[in-house]
């Protein structure tokens, strides 16, 4: 999960990196009156967006006053930036900024280490820096058993090339940020800039931060950090249900049992000419009420035409998943509306099928093969009753 700059900021407050005051704001008028509690002479305000280049696109403009915060919200707010709309507003303390550098901590999943990354030239955009100028740039892999403490600190600013005593300023930070990193279960905590103030103190004024949804379980309060608002409400519900669900933009609904059967399952379906609405992966041991779950939020979606339930029986076999299947028609009645083509094989095929033919449910169609049953699902969708 991806954070907001002003969440990010919060999350540096709370493990003790130097931010500035910042106050969230959804209307010009309340940005006027942030500016005002802020009470300094200059302030910034800032689009809230997950993308970068925020400044460039008119994101990001300096305040001297309420009333010029409320007119650069006024700016900003509703602005589109690369595809995103901005909701909210960061006013934030103006900074007397002496140097801008960069810094970041990131999971690089390709070395399998984690890397930290600093350069005394910061603001710019970094992958330009990286490409045009790699050796400003300072690669330090972090050993996570022993973390990112003084000493390695202190290599890292050695390395980016900073003098003696602007060095040391820096490096105090590091330390506080790979707190973030550790302690917040991220894969990425970036500041840039990372600055120098004219009265010499270094802080964060701007963070990108990205979390670790696999932590969710020791991160309690990392759930209302998600942003609901731009997640699809039927992934958001399939997440409170606790299903492996990803929302496409076809008409098949698909519902499997293990990641790889899924998978093949958008595969043939696509190859019998309709796409998938979705990826649902019920998984191994599923129970009646699972599939429930699964079919009720499929069949909630209504860009779906057919469904196509793909078991390969295993530890639940397949004449359980057929008394699911029922059971969740029975428990949907009159919500559930589009066809089931329903392919069973595996342990307990023999069973499974005869409990479906002989419950002659008419939305439900019993079909043999993965092939056979994709092109009816296909065609189910596509209009053409078999
Ligand atoms: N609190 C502040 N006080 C003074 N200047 C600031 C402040 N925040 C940002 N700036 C200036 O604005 C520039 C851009 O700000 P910021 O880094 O937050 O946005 P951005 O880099 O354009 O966005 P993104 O990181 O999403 O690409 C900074 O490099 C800095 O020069
Ligand atoms: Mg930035």
């Amino acid at each position: 999960m991806d954070l907001y700059e002003y969440q990010a900021r919060d999350l540096f407050e709370k493990h003790g990196v130097p931010v500035l005051g910042g106050i969230v704001a959804d209307t010009p008028d309340a940005a006027a009156e942030a500016a005002e509690k802020l009470a300094t002479p200059l302030v910034v305000v800032k689009a809230q967006v997950k993308t970068g280049g925020r400044g460039k696109a008119g994101g990001v403009k300096l305040a001297r006053s309420p009333q010029e915060a409320r007119a650069a919200a006024a700016e900003i707010l509703g602005m589109d930036i690369k595809g995103h709309t901005v909701k909210r507003v960061l006013v934030a303390e103006g900074a007397d900024i002496a140097a801008e550098y960069y810094f970041s901590i990131v999971l690089d999943r390709a070395e399998r280490r984690l890397l930290a990354m600093c350069s005394r030239e910061g603001g710019v955009e970094i992958e330009q820096l990286a490409s045009e100028h790699p050796e400003a740039l300072a690669h330090i892999t972090v050993d996570p058993s022993i973390g990112l403490d003084e000493a390695k600190a202190q290599e890292i600013v050695s390395a980016a090339g900073f003098s003696d005593e602007d060095g040391e300023r820096v490096a105090r930070v590091l330390p506080e940020l790979w707190r973030v990193y550790r302690d917040e279960d991220a894969t990425l905590v970036e500041v840039n800039p990372l600055v120098l103030t004219g009265d010499g103190r270094v802080l964060a004024l701007d963070g990108k931060v990205s979390l670790d949804d696999n932590a969710r379980f020791r991160q309690d309060h990392h759930a209302e950090l998600a942003d609901d608002s731009a997640v699809d409400p039927l992934e958001l519900r399939a997440r409170e249900l606790g299903l492996n669900y990803v929302k496409l933009d076809g008409t098949v609904g698909v519902i499997g049992n293990g990641a790889g059967l899924v998978m093949s399952t958008l595969d043939v379906v696509s190859y019998a000419g309709q796409k998938p609405a979705n990826f649902l992966d019920i998984g191994g041991g599923a129970s009646a009420q699972v599939m429930a779950n699964g079919l009720e939020v499929i069949l909630s979606d209504p860009q779906v035409r057919s469904v196509f339930v793909n078991i390969f029986g295993g530890i639940t076999a397949c004449d359980q998943v057929a008394n699911g299947i029922l059971g969740a028609l029975a428990e949907l009645g009159e919500s559930a509306h589009s066809p089931l083509v329903v392919r069973l094989d595996g342990n307990g095929v023999e069973e499974g099928r005869r409990i479906l033919s002989e419950a002659g449910h008419p939305l439900v169609h019993v079909v043999e093969t993965m092939d056979d049953a994709a092109v009816l699902a296909a065609r189910l969708a596509a209009g053409n009753e078999a």
